[in-house]
């Protein structure tokens, strides 16, 4: 399905870009800007609103991503449990600095705030998917469950 029909899907429900935004977001991985701006037309807002709509939630993306999206939590019990030893395994895997995306667009590296699961920290997500208690030497067998 292509952006518009997307979008149109929420035209009428309450809060309805926020959510027509996500669905985008699932189909492609991140919101491309005529995404932003088909949204702003069918929600009839101005396209700097709704461009402001889809850059203040941390989980919508404007920048492209990768196939396979893998977050560090950032929060202070998985620092403290050792997340940039984590973080230094995973850009030395991909080859990919935190925040940029691999050139054939399979992984894409992102910090994110704690995710409740810090029963065995540190934790990262690929996809939504959480891994606890993770040491750097774990990373290149959980990327090759992803390449
Ligand atoms: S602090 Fe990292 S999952 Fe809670």
């Amino acid at each position: 399905m292509d952006y518009k029909g997307i979008i149109a899907k929420y035209k009428d429900v309450p809060g309805g870009i926020i959510e027509a935004f996500h669905a985008v977001q699932k189909q492609f991985n991140y919101l491309p800007e005529e995404a932003i701006v088909e949204a702003a037309k069918i929600f009839n807002v101005p396209v700097a609103e709704a461009y402001g709509v889809a850059t203040f939630y941390s989980y919508l993306s404007v920048e492209p991503r990768g196939k396979n999206v893998i977050r560090i939590c950032e929060s202070a019990p998985c620092h403290i449990a050792g997340a940039d030893e984590v973080v230094a395994a995973l850009e030395r895997e991909l080859g990919i600095m935190m925040g940029e995306t691999t050139d054939d667009g399979k992984f894409t590296l992102e910090y994110t705030e704690c995710v409740g699961q810090c029963q065995a920290t540190p934790v990262i997500t690929v996809n939504g998917k959480p891994y606890a208690g993770v040491s750097p030497a774990q990373i290149a067998a959980i990327l090759a469950e992803y390449r």
